[in-house]
């Protein structure tokens, strides 16, 4: 079979690395790719925007089955229009992406539905969120509405700050129309984890669970970004807490979608905050994460592809999804000045020395090929993923190879993985 991965991060490199391994694909296409997906597959100068473009490559190619990486092509209906043209393809319709593309739709849903969530209020008057903030205090969060590439969420530790979030949102319009809402909500404490779910809307069958480290710098210091690192399982989750989870946010938020008229087939990404016995639903996805994907998929011991085609046909109860029970850990190395302004087109060495050994995948992002050279093409630039017997081992792994890696500028955590070695 022929597979199209539309997206060009470390999430669609890890994609293809596990398609490759099935016995079904002969070909995989990569709109548009990056040098880690370069070799593994053929990248395709496509933008995951032109679907169009993706539609007349699928159809000329003969494509049996596109997977969608990012969230974007989801919330633009790529999905609906692929189906529409007889095409298979992997991830939730327009309506069913609405559950990331739009805050207000999802934290409606959650309170309709009895969801644990924070609380909140959603705003399109700047005014009137503004004395909103005022009357709670901080700390509070600020996210807007719509789409963001992961940097539309304002965690504000003072009034001050919520405020001028506020302000850079709605009326600065840093995110565009993105900002033409926004949700004004309670800050909560705890511990992180993501769950990641195949659903074909009647079966749920969550992943191993996973936790990705936001902040840039060491002890969860620094901005946010699209993540610095990951490991899984995470301990936060044990099998009492992923039961619980099932029960009270998997199963309710399918069945409320099915209720609100919408068939919700492909990944949910529930990102979740754990406080003791208490669970609360920070945000959802309608894909994979990244870099989640690059610890979650080298677990799984099932064909990908399997898993897929049982998710599109609606037969996902029949699949037994099996899991290895070593740990993955992955460390993330950015460029330097990521996630603020960065520079591109460092020469990058080592990646095919650290690849050399077992255990270790280097999973590449802003990577690209000049020449024969491999340079940065990006804020986060490549991940690397050790498999270990428990976090210690993965953490020793990981870093051992991170250490053989090098560009000018790199910059990557030292504490990966760091909380579930200190839980014991
Ligand atoms: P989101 O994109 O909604 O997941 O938000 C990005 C990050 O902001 C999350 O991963 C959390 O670290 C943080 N965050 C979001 N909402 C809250 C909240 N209500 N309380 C505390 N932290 C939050
Ligand atoms: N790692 C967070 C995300 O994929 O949204």
């Amino acid at each position: 079979m022929r597979v199209l991965v539309i997206g060009s991060g470390g999430r669609e490199h890890g994609l293809v690395w596990k398609l490759k391994q099935s016995d079904k694909v002969e070909e995989i296409f990569v709109a548009s790719g990056n040098a880690g997906t370069a070799d593994l597959a053929e990248n395709i100068e496509i933008s995951d925007s032109d679907i169009e473009g993706l539609i007349s490559f699928a159809k000329g190619r003969e494509v049996d089955l596109t997977v969608v990486g990012p969230e974007a092509p989801l919330v633009d209906g790529v999905v609906d229009t692929f189906e529409k043209e007889g095409l298979r393809i992997f991830g939730p319709t327009k309506d069913g992406a609405k559950l990331e593309g739009s805050k207000v739709f999802s934290k409606d849903l959650m309170k309709k539905y009895g969801i644990p969530t924070a609380k909140y209020e959603s705003f399109s008057d700047a005014k009137k969120a503004i004395d909103y903030i005022k009357k709670e205090g901080a700390p509070i969060v600020v996210k807007a509405e719509g789409l963001a590439a992961g940097k539309g969420v304002i965690v504000a530790q003072d009034v001050e700050e919520a405020i001028q979030a506020v302000e850079e949102i709605m009326v600065d319009e840093r995110f565009g129309q993105a900002g033409n809402q926004i949700v004004v909500e309670e800050f909560l404490k705890g511990e992180e984890a993501t769950v990641l779910a195949f659903t074909d809307g009647k079966t749920i069958v969550p992943m191993i669970p996973s936790q990705d480290h936001k902040a840039a710098y060491d002890g969860d210091k620094g901005p946010n970004t699209g993540g610095m690192g990951a490991y899984a399982p995470a301990p936060v989750v044990d099998d009492k807490m992923m039961e619980r989870i099932k029960k009270e946010v998997l199963e309710p938020t399918i069945k409320a979608l099915k209720e609100e008229g919408v068939k919700f087939k492909g990944i949910l990404y529930s990102g979740l905050m754990i406080d003791g016995d208490e669970i609360k639903v920070l945000e959802y996805n309608v894909r994979f994460g990244d870099p989640e994907t690059q610890v979650v998929l080298p677990l799984l011991e099932t064909d990908l592809v399997e898993i897929f085609e049982a998710v599109i046909d609606e037969r996902l109860a029949k699949v037994n999804i099996q899991w290895s029970k070593k740990t993955a850990l992955c460390v993330v190395m950015a460029s330097g000045g990521y996630p603020i302004n960065y520079e591109k087109g460092k020469e990058i060495s080592g990646v095919a020395e650290a690849s050399k050994e077992e255990d270790i995948v280097v999973f590449q992002a802003g990577t690209a090929l000049k020449g024969d050279k491999l340079v940065t093409a990006g804020g986060r630039v490549l991940a690397v993923t050790a498999l270990g017997d428990g976090y210690q081992d993965a953490i020793d792994k990981a870093y051992e190879n991170v250490e053989k890696i090098d560009f000018e500028g790199a910059h990557y955590r030292n504490d990966i993985g760091g909380k579930a070695v200190n839980r014991n």
